[in-house]
């Protein structure tokens, strides 16, 4: 445990471990296997406060502020890294863009069932034409009386197969750019809507991802997140977080890579002596370790920043950057470590590798950092 955390964090930091390691561990195989979550670990884990932790108790939040949420994360990422997906799609996501953007009405419809999991959320930004590009995004929304009506497609939605409500963002008028993007939140029911089937991927199995598909889709005006044109900022305010998040939860991946390999280098023996004595793979455990303490220290001091109000767009790239990046070195050396039994399927260094690329690429991807913290540079410059 950290003891440079406040003692409430300490105490959810210790609960939060030992949830997981009980509940949530047990179950990795079978989620693996089956490719979803079943009900019962999505309610336990609303049931621990996870989805709500980093929200003001005043939405219906566990009040913990950002730093309490990814100590919570990062204890999270030491079973399926899909769990996490869920919370971070439904509430780091589409539940943040709703607090960020409001109004009131919004807030108080929404949250509380999105905190407490009794409503699953998905995040609708990413386009077949508009990834890294998000301010290219072709969705249009035209207004219509006391409606919207939005028509286009999105893809790669995290969660889409099981979300009750979505966070759809769209253009009023492609010729503004970014500032003629808009946000929404859909319900599921509404006609007009349409979830495409689960998408088959590398890794994440458990988390469901799907395009979404908008023909004429009425939403009523009083579902506008913001107002009109703020979508856009709307959208990269909440990714600042949400790239928080993932970068705790790559610590927590990393941090349980690292004691597995630590462990088999210990118990392993070549040449007559565990493979730990070799300096080989002494300098990828030392590697490893440093990287983790460093990408750690990142997390918490930019989560401290966001509690205390400030904004944290160049602080939130580099803290992904980094953690990510070290995420991808740390399970590539395990897998090296662990050897021929690091590549099979029945031991979970397999699923971990798998699991951890996607880390560089969704939220913004490596590159879409850089560009993010170079501009930041300039711009003070
Ligand atoms: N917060 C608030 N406002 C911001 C902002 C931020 N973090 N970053 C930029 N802005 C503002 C700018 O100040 C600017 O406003 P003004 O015009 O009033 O000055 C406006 O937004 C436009 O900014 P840019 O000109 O910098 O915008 P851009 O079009 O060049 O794009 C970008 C910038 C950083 C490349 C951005 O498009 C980006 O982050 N792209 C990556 C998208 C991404 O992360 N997608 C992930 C999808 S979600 C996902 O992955 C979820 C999942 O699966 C679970």
């Amino acid at each position: 445990m950290d003891p440079t955390l406040p003692e409430d964090l300490q105490l959810l930091q210790r609960s939060v471990r030992s949830f997981v390691e009980e509940q949530l561990v047990p179950r990795a195989e079978e989620i693996e296997t089956s490719d979803r979550i079943p009900r019962d670990v999505i309610d336990a884990m609303a049931g621990m406060g996870l989805f709500g932790i980093g929200f003001r108790e005043e939405v219906g939040g566990q009040g913990f502020g950002k730093l309490g949420y990814c100590v919570a994360v990062e204890q999270l990422a030491r079973a399926n890294a899909s769990l996490w997906n869920v919370i971070g799609g439904s509430t780091g996501l589409c539940g943040t863009a709703i607090d960020i953007g409001g109004p009131d009405e919004l807030r108080t419809r929404y949250l509380p069932d999105l905190l407490t999991a009794k409503r699953i959320g998905a995040y609708g930004l990413s386009e077949p034409g508009a990834g890294s590009d998000a301010g290219r995004l072709k969705t249009t929304a035209r207004r219509d009386g006391d409606a919207y009506l939005i028509d286009g497609a999105k893809t790669f939605i995290t969660n889409a197969p099981i979300a009750d409500v979505f966070t759809v963002f769209a253009t009023l008028d492609r010729g503004a750019g970014s500032k003629g993007i808009t946000a929404f939140v859909v319900e599921r029911e509404t006609p007009g809507l349409e979830v495409g089937p689960n998408d088959e991927k590398m890794g994440l199995h458990g988390s469901t991802t799907a395009q979404l598909y908008f023909h004429e889709m009425r939403v009523p005006a009083a579902q506008r997140i913001g107002a009109d044109g703020e979508g856009f900022k709307i959208a990269l305010r909440t990714l600042d977080l949400g790239r928080l998040g993932l970068a705790a939860h790559a610590v927590g991946a990393a941090q349980r890579l690292l004691e597995a390999s630590i462990e088999h280098a210990k118990a392993r023996v070549q040449f007559g002596k565990p493979i730990g004595a070799h300096q080989a793979i002494q300098w990828m455990l030392a590697d490893a370790a440093t990287g983790i303490h460093a990408a750690r220290l990142m997390v918490h001091d930019t989560a401290s920043r966001a509690d205390r109000g400030e904004r944290v767009t160049d602080r939130a790239a580099m803290t992904k950057l980094f953690a990510t990046e070290l995420l991808g070195r740390v399970a590539d050396s395990a897998v090296q470590i662990h050897g021929g039994m690091g590549y099979m399927r029945e031991l979970w260094i397999e699923r971990a590798y798998r699991d951890a690329r996607i880390y560089r690429i969704y939220e913004g991807t490596s590159e879409i950092q850089r560009v993010v913290i170079a501009a930041g540079l300039l711009a003070d410059a």
